[in-house]
């Protein structure tokens, strides 16, 4: 069982800068509270008993939000920060991604967190709404296999094309992973902000050259896919990308409205 999640929240969010004006993204409400608490309950919820929120040093009402402090002290000085989320503690630790180098490059700075082991990884402006929740979904796949795990669903052409497109091989395993893929699609199914890391990945990460000034999460899974080192979970639940100015409008429309606030 994954105990342990990287929540990787240091990115500049331009797609967002009209709504946000420089705010954080991932703190925007929907269902009357902040996005990210939607993220941090999913963990919870799925067993996740210690969380790393890796953000960066401008979103001060993130740890304002979570532990009632603007500066933590950070998670490589040993400090994590109780959180009592439906009935359940959780710590949650910080790290200062210094520069927005990346997804991958946020994840690979949890290497010392995952201390060794494998550990969920859930973007921070992915909402999900599902009955089971989807890091537990991808918990399963990773049980069975003890590989990474990318979580997808069955996506329309422009939602894969702005995000990575996972090509399945057989049964749950996955051949290669594309990001941005400009090309011809050969697959569906979209890559949609919920990972399990093995420790190989950030062994690949830490291999990682960087494309537009940036490490990519997926770069590294695809270097993996190639030696049969990954799998996919195809879960089941809705997803609502908070990071796209349209994903937050539907968030907002269809999360404010449904009774999901709690
Ligand atoms: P995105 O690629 O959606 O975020 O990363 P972004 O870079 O902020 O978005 P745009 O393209 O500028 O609009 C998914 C998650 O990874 C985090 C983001 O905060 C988001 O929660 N991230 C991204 C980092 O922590 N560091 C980065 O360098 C990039």
């Amino acid at each position: 069982m994954i105990k342990k999640a990287i929540i990787p929240v240091a990115g500049r969010g331009t797609r967002m800068l009209r709504v946000t004006n420089g705010k954080s993204k991932e703190m925007l409400p929907v269902g009357g509270r902040p996005a990210l608490s939607w993220i941090v309950e999913e963990a919870v919820l799925a067993g996740i008993e210690e969380i790393l929120l890796v953000t960066s040093r401008d979103k001060k009402e993130i740890p304002l939000y979570f532990s009632n402090v603007e500066d933590p002290k950070t998670y490589d000085r040993g400090y994590t920060y109780p959180y009592d989320c439906r009935g359940k503690r959780v710590q949650i630790g910080y790290l200062y991604q210094e520069r927005a180098l990346g997804s991958g490059n946020a994840v690979s700075c949890g290497e010392e967190f995952a201390a060794g082991e494998a550990v969920a990884v859930l973007f921070g402006d992915d909402v999900m709404v599902s009955d089971v929740p989807v890091t537990a979904q991808l918990n399963e796949v990773y049980l069975r296999n003890r590989v990474a795990v990318v979580g997808v669903q069955t996506m329309p052409e422009e939602v894969v094309r702005s995000c990575a497109s996972v090509i399945p091989s057989d049964g749950e395993w996955v051949s290669a992973i594309v990001e941005k893929p400009t090309g011809e699609l050969t697959s569906h199914l979209a890559s949609l902000g919920r990972f399990v890391a093995s420790p190989e990945v950030f062994v690949a990460l830490r291999e990682q050259e960087t494309r537009n000034g940036e490490i990519w999460l997926t770069d590294a899974l695809n270097i993996l896919a190639k030696k049969g080192k990954v799998c996919y979970c195809n879960f089941e639940g809705i997803r609502y990308d908070v990071g796209s100015p349209d994903g937050y409008q539907r968030a907002i429309s269809e999360l404010n409205s449904h009774g999901y606030d709690s």
